[in-house]
């Protein structure tokens, strides 16, 4: 068994300044509207997560030309437009990529496959083919799974209610409505991350997004977007474990820099008001039309347990994994519910989390859309634990073996790349 790693509990402290992986979605998002742009754009601090290099592959193998000027930073250039891709289009472990993606080859006119490792071949794809088959394009699938064969152009406007709050629906149908005739218009229930409609909106798209009697909707038309200069602020998805990191582990101080903060994002921020946990958002500012700050995390005893239902599950969706981490060390009944959704991740997120904790012998329920948790109890058990791929999974795991006394093995460790390559150099760093 290679590429695991064996964890000890952490005696002292964390403490210190940390800059957190930009954030993926947006580098996503940077790079497939930034090669819709006519010419070229800069897009400064790109995730270099795997996950980001799956996209940025998939467009230089379509005739997008990209050149690094400094480690993060690059030049996007599509003068030359898009080219029939030769191979196929390898996605990795990226859900974002093969969804937004789709709706970007949707709305070409050449024929691609789409692959995908061993958890992302499990995921669910039917949420992206319904709507951008109704737009026009042709999908072929293996039972609404991976591999998916998309002949894409000539796409019309349509209205569509998704089913599922899900940004990546939203995204892929959007970026099809780009170059769709008519109007495009989605609804969702719950608003879901809106970083496409405010990158679209910064880059001059014609775009309007609303609430009305059928929910949050957002309309678009065919619109031709500008270069502008794209800046990426850190991911909170990847700040999140360590501000759990220093609400749990006592005598904890943790500064994270240059965080986006938007708001339908931050979800983990009011559920940290609610376990009245010790923290601060410092020096905000908008970056490329999205929100940024910086979060003081400071460990306090005695945070009072959580409950999350509803609206906010969109805003916090990745941060469970992390957030049952917190649950178990507070003292109480925590619950997560209407969050159903979270079987469709990188792994099943709520199969996984609670085989996990009942091998570490904490109270945890597993339900059919989320888990009660009655935490507070030392944690004191020796483990190995799967990870399925999941670098969510892996990197919560490993903020958990900070408080447990005993060892634990997390295996595939390396799945941490597709997010946060850095994640174990950062947290060495502050450890004190
Ligand atoms: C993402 C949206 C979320 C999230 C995923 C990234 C995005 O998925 O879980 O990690 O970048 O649009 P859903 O939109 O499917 O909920």
């Amino acid at each position: 068994m290679d590429n695991f790693v064996k964890t000890e509990k952490l005696r002292g402290c964390l403490s210190g300044e940390i800059l957190i992986p930009p954030d993926k979605s947006i580098s996503h998002r940077s790079l497939i509207l930034g090669s819709l742009v006519k010419g070229k754009i800069e897009i400064n601090n790109l995730s270099l997560g795997e996950d980001c290099l799956s996209t940025l592959n998939i467009l230089k193998s379509s005739g997008i030309k990209a050149e690094f000027i400094s480690k993060r930073d690059l030049i996007l250039d599509s003068s030359n437009g898009f080219i029939q891709p030769e191979a196929e289009l390898d996605c990795g472990n990226s859900g974002t990529s093969v969804r937004l993606l789709s709706g970007l080859f949707s709305s070409l006119p050449y024929k691609v496959k789409f692959i995908g490792d061993k958890s992302l071949s499990m995921r669910p794809m039917k949420r992206i083919i319904e709507p951008l088959s109704k737009m026009g394009a042709n999908i072929i699938s293996n039972e609404n799974k991976l591999p998916l064969e998309i002949s894409g152009g000539n796409l019309k406007g349509i209205t569509y209610y998704s089913p599922i709050p899900s940004a990546q629906v939203k995204s892929a149908i959007l970026i099809a409505g780009l170059n769709a005739s008519g109007t495009t218009r989605v609804y969702e229930k719950y608003l879901s991350r809106n970083h496409s409609e405010i990158m679209l909106k910064y880059l001059g798209a014609s775009i309007v997004t609303g609430h009305d009697e059928k929910g949050y909707f957002t309309e678009i038309q065919k619109s031709v977007l500008v270069p502008k200069k794209i800046e990426i602020s850190g991911d909170i998805s990847s700040a999140s474990f360590f501000m759990v990191a220093g609400a749990i582990v006592p005598h904890s101080k943790i500064l994270i820099k240059d965080v986006n903060i938007n708001p339908a994002r931050t979800g983990i921020l009011k559920i940290f008001d609610q376990i009245g946990a010790n923290y601060k958002v410092l020096n905000k500012k908008t970056v490329s039309g999205e929100e940024t700050g910086d979060i003081l995390v400071e460990y306090k005893e005695d945070l009072k347990p959580f409950k999350i239902e509803g609206e906010i599950i969109p805003e916090l969706i990745d941060e469970i994994p992390i957030l049952a981490v917190l649950a178990s060390i507070i003292k109480g009944r925590s619950v997560v519910s209407d969050a159903g959704d979270l079987r469709n991740k990188e792994s099943d997120r709520i199969k996984t989390i609670v085989e996990a904790f009942k091998m570490l012998d904490i109270d945890i329920e597993e339900k059919s859309d989320g888990f009660i948790i009655n935490g507070g109890k030392p944690i004191n058990k020796e483990a190995v634990l799967e990870t399925h791929l999941d670098h969510r999974l892996a990197m919560s795991y490993y903020i958990l073996s900070l408080v447990n006394e005993k060892s634990m093995i997390i295996k595939d460790f390396n799945c941490t790349k597709t997010s946060f390559p850095e994640f174990l150099d950062i947290i060495n760093s502050i450890k004190k």
